[in-house]
């Protein structure tokens, strides 16, 4: 077993436990506006408190940076210094949690030298735990998984953001008119789902890369691939240069993310 396959099954008890307290508290969680507006509990805070003590305890070496707080010197290695770097979004679908929505995950993702290894993208609902290490396979549990190879000209299941936050272009609308889109409201679920082959492909724009770390090297793993809207590749990026600059992507199976880029590119469907 690989030192990074070996570090993917080590953590996963560390995740399913963060998505456990997620799932206990969601009906005492108290919410409030972040200063973009968006929501966020006493939940994500403490999931978070969670994940980043449980690295500090065994990676001592490692950077850390967490969607609610970024980074915390005071218990992680440097962003600037250290060769690995965990990108935490403990709970990714908090306007679901705050409705009592039963979709979201604990999106957990390590990159080594600014790409992506390891990944986790947990389920708490249902108990399922997506995750992959770099050469190692993309997994739900202990079952091996892999994109579609759906064809443009197939019934195309496509992932969607959930809207309000950015208007879509007029390119994605026509998706919308051919294709079969679902809307999660998380975007690291999504990214799992296309590793999974129950999505073709997933559409995101104003997300962070605490939405996309994890999913990005599962979807990889699965024998898929994650580009910006211009099909170039995010990775490698450098952590301490991270400014919580958005991340819009597209990912799926190789053939349908050309497709699509091209499609976005052309500005046309
Ligand atoms: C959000 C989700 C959502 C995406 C938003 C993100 P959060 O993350 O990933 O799917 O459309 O842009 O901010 O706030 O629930 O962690
Ligand atoms: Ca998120
Ligand atoms: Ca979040």
């Amino acid at each position: 077993m690989t030192e990074l396959e070996q570090l993917r099954h080590d953590c996963m008890g560390i995740i399913r436990q963060a998505g456990g307290m997620a799932r206990q508290r969601m009906y005492t969680a108290t919410a409030r506006r972040k200063a973009d507006r968006s929501p966020v509990t006493d939940v994500d805070q403490a999931v978070q408190d969670f994940l980043m003590d449980a690295i500090a305890r065994r990676f001592g070496d490692d950077a850390v940076i967490s969607e609610e707080t970024q980074s915390d010197p005071g218990r992680h290695a440097s962003v600037a210094t250290a060769r690995r770097c965990w990108i935490i979004d403990p709970i990714d679908g908090t306007r679901n949690y705050v409705r009592k929505v039963p979709m979201f995950a604990v999106s957990v993702g390590l990159l080594s030298q600014g790409s992506p290894v390891v990944g986790w993208v947990y389920n708490p609902m249902t108990d399922q735990l997506y995750s992959a290490s770099q050469g190692g396979g993309a997994w739900l549990d202990d079952a091996r998984i892999y994109c579609s190879q759906t064809p443009p000209t197939g019934e195309v299941f496509i992932g969607l953001p959930s809207g309000r936050e950015e208007p879509l272009p007029a390119v994605v609308h026509g998706w919308i008119d051919r294709m079969v889109q679902r809307a999660t409201g998380s975007t690291a679920l999504n990214l799992a789902l296309v590793a999974a082959g129950c999505f073709d492909a997933v559409f995101g724009n104003n997300c962070k890369l605490w939405d996309i770390a994890a999913g990005a090297i599962i979807v990889q793993e699965a024998g898929g691939r994650l580009t910006d809207h211009q099909g170039r590749s995010y990775f490698p990026l450098d952590p301490a240069a991270y400014r919580n600059t958005p991340t819009p992507f597209l990912a799926g199976g190789s053939a349908l993310v050309q497709y699509l880029v091209s499609e976005l590119r052309a500005g046309r469907c």
